[in-house]
């Protein structure tokens, strides 16, 4: 195959993406992981599954950069993720540490990538990368709208019993307790949302997938998901090889755009083979933006702190 993934933290997210992407054949996947032997470990683990799943993807784990050379994208999962009762801004230190050292070293080695950011708190560790990588923009995208869109969609799909596949949804803002999701844009077969659940229970829903990170390492009690992010990652990944243009909520680095300045926000963006190919502004109402302002504040605190 001739495309190239990197994926750097080969813990619970970084080898389910890996699994998900060698799968549908999007690619080869290096693994990197500080720990010695794990990502040797699964991306030999892997490779084996390939034959079974007939399917030509070449998977491989290392500690060693030199192997990552020339991929087209790299996502970064390094990090630790959060035990029940912290909060994902908890991470920010040790997460910008383990971030800084891993961007170095992989634009050294990969200089025209695309970059997917996953470590959290998201966003600021999203601004983290296109800091330290100096890239333009385009090429550092941050993993977070996806998922959460993909929570409130199957809550959809669970109240409403109907299929996934009819529910399109849209989530903005941070990925954070301060994420906004929007029902006025989420549909079940170009239905609006609205229009079939009364408002008390829609507001459940909202505030479930606000939740839907903290109920998942409630109950796993020592990390936190992966199936979800992980699918979320190949999703993004597909989007950009086969240059699809597709529409996803992303955090992206806002130049002006939804009047937000120098800082990583989830928005729509149109995703293709160089990356994020447009930013979507959509009409927000008052109260929506003065949400997705509050998201966008908190994100600029986090940042500060780390200052970035
Ligand atoms: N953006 C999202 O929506 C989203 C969703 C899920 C998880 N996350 C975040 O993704 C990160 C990974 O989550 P996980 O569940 O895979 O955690 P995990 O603990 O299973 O895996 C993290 C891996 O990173 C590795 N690592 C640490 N420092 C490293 C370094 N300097 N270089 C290379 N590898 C290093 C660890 O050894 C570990 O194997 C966490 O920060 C988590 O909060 C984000």
């Amino acid at each position: 195959m001739q495309t190239k993934v990197t994926i750097v933290g080969s813990g619970n997210v970084g080898a389910t993406a890996a699994h998900w992407i060698a799968a549908k054949e999007l690619a080869d996947v290096v693994l990197v992981d500080i720990i010695e032997g794990v990502p040797q470990g699964k991306g030999l683990d892997l490779l084996q599954a390939m034959p079974i799943e007939k399917r030509d993807a070449h998977t491989v784990g290392t500690q060693d950069y030199a192997q990552t050379a020339n991929s087209d994208i790299v996502v970064i999962t390094a990090g630790v993720p959060r035990k029940p009762g912290m909060s994902r801004d908890d991470l920010l230190n040790i997460n910008y540490k383990i971030m800084s050292d891993v961007v170095g070293k992989v634009v050294q080695y990969s200089p025209n990538c695309i970059l997917i950011i996953v470590s959290n708190p998201l966003d600021a560790m999203a601004q983290t990368a296109y800091k330290l990588s100096k890239f333009p923009r385009e090429r550092v995208i941050g993993m977070a709208g996806i998922l959460d869109s993909a929570r409130f969609r199957a809550f959809i799909a669970m109240e409403l019993n109907v299929s996934v596949e009819n529910i399109n949804a849209f989530v903005l803002g941070g990925h954070g307790d301060t994420m906004v999701p929007l029902p006025r844009y989420s549909t079940v077969a170009g239905i609006p949302v609205t229009e079939l659940i009364p408002k008390e229970k829609l507001d459940k829903i909202v505030q479930r997938t606000r939740d839907g990170g903290a109920e998942i390492v409630k109950y796993l009690k020592t990390g936190s998901a992966y199936y979800a992010p992980s699918a979320a990652v190949a999703e993004m990944v597909e989007a950009i090889f086969r240059d699809k243009k597709k529409i996803l909520p992303c955090a992206a680095y806002l130049q002006g755009e939804y009047g937000v300045n120098g800082c990583f926000v989830g928005v729509p963006v149109k995703l293709g083979a160089k990356g994020i190919e447009q930013i979507i502004e959509i009409k927000l109402t008052p109260e929506e933006q003065a949400a997705f302002n509050k998201s966008a504040a908190s994100v600029k605190e986090l940042c500060a702190v780390i200052n970035v």
